[in-house]
């Protein structure tokens, strides 16, 4: 087994320690901007939070990684993000918020993935804020936008570039726009 002497001795794995040191250092400072974090937060360069209203919330479970240019808005007073343990965000992923998305934990959330709780304009006269609910253990494929008053059942997976606008069950596969269910009882590692 290698030595950690001899680990840092090699120029890749110390430019990857380094970068691992820098997640968890943003982490702690992001910590400090939050209204709850359980620990262990990774953070990426470029992650922001908006939060122009009053008592909005976001809240990190422990481990929760937040990969480059990550952006939680929080767009109406009172609304909330919360993100559960383990739980990972990738690059450029979007959530928007005016009353709540609620993510479980140990979901992968891919890359360039929309999630939004409002459609920031009434159609009809019909509301246009409905929570978000996202289970436990659920993988969100890169591209896919979760649209408002959706829930996703734990263990569930969302297809590459799908538009998710009606419940998914649990551990249930959807694909496509708008997204259908393609087959259930899935398992995903
Ligand atoms: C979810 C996923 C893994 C499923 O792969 P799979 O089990 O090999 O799926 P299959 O190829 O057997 O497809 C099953 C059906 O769903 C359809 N389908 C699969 N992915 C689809 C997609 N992204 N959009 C629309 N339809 C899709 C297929 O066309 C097929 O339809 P058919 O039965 O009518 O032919 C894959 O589609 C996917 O999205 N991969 C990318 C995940 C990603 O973004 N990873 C980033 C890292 S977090």
């Amino acid at each position: 087994m290698e030595s950690p002497g001899r680990l840092i001795a090699d120029p890749a794995r110390r430019r990857h320690a380094r970068a691992r040191a820098a997640q968890f250092v943003r982490g702690a400072w992001f910590a400090r901007k939050v209204q709850r974090s359980d620990g262990r937060l990774k953070v990426g360069r470029g992650v922001r939070v908006s939060r122009p209203y009053p008592d909005t919330r976001v809240e990190l479970g422990s481990g929760v990684r937040l990969h480059e240019d990550v952006r939680l808005f929080l767009d109406a007073p009172g609304a909330l993000i919360a993100i559960g343990a383990d739980t990972y965000l990738n690059r450029r992923t979007e959530i928007m918020a005016k009353r709540s998305v609620q993510i479980g934990s140990r979901c992968a959330v891919s890359w360039d993935v929309r999630i939004l709780d409002t459609d920031y304009h009434a159609l009809d006269g019909r509301p246009s804020v409905d929570p978000v609910r996202i289970g436990d253990h659920v993988w969100i494929g890169s591209g896919a936008t979760v649209l408002k008053g959706v829930t996703i059942g734990d263990g569930a997976v969302v297809a590459a570039g799908s538009l998710v606008v009606n419940d998914v069950p649990a551990k249930t596969l959807v694909a496509g726009v708008p997204a259908r269910v393609v087959r259930g009882d899935v398992e995903w590692d």
